[in-house]
């Protein structure tokens, strides 16, 4: 059979885009006898003079502007590596719509534009290829699409920031406080241009949207995943946490419980004994449980240049094989999602209280009123009060803890984390 040629074109030689042009020159060989495909960098586009010299680039493949790419019929495969909406966006509707297909590790620019780049693919032909969007060089994507097709997707559990992993990892196990992690996140390159993408969570809703939509076969815009941050998070609760045999993650959750689903990003506690709890550093993972699969978890590297390379590269080597590209269809539509706001968990909740007697049963009494179940009780110090709660539902818990605030020996709620059993 004769080797297809494909000409590709990158935009942006940053991190990753740098990645995927290395690993494209040291792979091209060896993928074009594995795979019967020939993938040659035909155009970059960046204005970077030392960055492409630095990466060997001939300066005859740089492009002085996207028209000079999207007119290119040579090139059938744009990959950009800008991140942010624009101008990734625009460049990306505009390669589409001549008829190119595109690959992309631009969870923000995805998450929210995916219904128009939909549409431009359907119009121009291309397809849409994203796996290095989600948990770097894991293969989540098309596991979801291409390996699960047997199952009703029950529920996704996943650690699919690096950076904030890395940092609760560093805090509960070397102790190393907040400020010094992050800066070392900034540094190995693990974090965003603005880390507050990572650490408010932003990165990993974009990441949850994008994966719970494919897993449960309908739109999961953004707006519909309640998102909170480790930024808050205290090292007295890792800590405190650990007593109680739990590990402190940012997790990214959904789950479709009786035809509603939820969708949500924040720190959470898990036991000791889940696989998840093992998962350190930058190492994410992805816990997918399914109606006949049962339990699912793919683990790897979710930054950094190469593992996400090997994503970029598996897409394009992926795209280049294809006469016809897969669709989303559920994005063309206006779906309903069913979206539960007010999901169930377990409680870790910390008191700071006053050295009274009675408090514990005082506490005690407001959430047996409110039907909060309590089932750990932790007195740290004379002003530390812990408690686990069964599982409520989160505005349940709220009044409650409104209504403990009011009593006259607890200062306040210090601490309110969730709990994944
Ligand atoms: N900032 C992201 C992370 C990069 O830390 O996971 C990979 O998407």
């Amino acid at each position: 059979m004769a080797v297809k040629h494909v000409g590709v074109a990158l935009l942006g030689l940053g991190v990753v885009g740098g990645g995927t042009y290395r690993i494209l020159k040291s792979k091209r060989e060896m993928i074009r006898q594995n795979d019967n495909v020939d993938i040659e960098v035909v155009a970059v586009l960046d204005r970077n003079e030392a960055r492409i010299k630095e990466l060997g680039i001939d300066g005859g493949i740089v492009a002085k502007d996207i028209d000079e790419i999207v007119n290119n019929p040579d090139i059938q495969i744009v990959a950009e590596f800008f991140g942010g909406v624009e101008p990734a966006r625009t460049f990306l509707l505009k390669a589409l719509y001549a008829g190119k297909s595109i690959v992309t590790a631009n969870k923000e620019m995805f998450s929210k534009c995916w219904q128009e780049l939909e549409k431009a693919a359907e119009q121009g032909g291309g397809g849409l290829y994203f796996e290095a969007s989600c948990v770097g060089g894991v293969p989540v994507i098309r596991t979801l699409t291409d390996s699960m097709q047997a199952n009703t997707i029950t529920s996704l559990k996943g650690i699919v920031n690096g950076t904030t992993n890395y940092i609760l990892s560093r805090m509960s196990d070397e102790g190393v406080d907040y400020d010094t992690c992050l800066k070392e996140a900034q540094r190995l390159g693990y974090a965003e241009a603005n880390p507050s993408a990572d650490v408010d969570g932003f990165d990993a809703m974009y990441k949850n949207s994008i994966l719970s939509s494919l897993a449960y076969r309908r739109r999961i815009p953004i707006e519909n995943i309640s998102r909170e941050g480790i930024a808050d998070v205290n090292v007295k609760d890792i800590a405190y946490g650990k007593e109680l045999g739990y590990t402190l993650k940012l997790l990214a959750i959904s789950k479709l419980k009786d035809g509603k689903l939820e969708a949500r990003v924040h720190p959470a506690f898990l036991p000791n004994s889940h696989p998840l709890s093992s998962v350190k550093g930058s190492f994410n993972a992805l816990f997918i449980s399914g109606d006949n699969v049962d339990d699912v978890m793919l683990y790897g590297r979710g930054a950094g240049a190469l593992p996400t390379g090997s994503a970029i590269v598996s897409d394009i080597v992926f795209c280049a094989g294809k006469d016809t590209h897969r669709r989303f269809p559920f994005e063309n539509e206006q779906v309903q999602t069913d979206i539960e706001k007010d999901f169930s968990s377990v409680y870790y909740v910390r008191f700071d209280v006053k050295e009274e007697d009675g408090t514990l049963g005082k506490v005690a009494g407001v959430l047996n009123k409110n039907k909060v179940g309590v089932k750990t009780v932790l007195q740290k110090s004379a002003d530390t009060l812990i408690i686990i709660t069964n599982e409520v539902k989160e505005s349940v818990m709220r009044k409650a803890l409104c209504e403990a605030e009011q009593l006259s020996g607890v200062e306040r709620v210090a601490a309110l984390i969730r709990v994944e059993e």
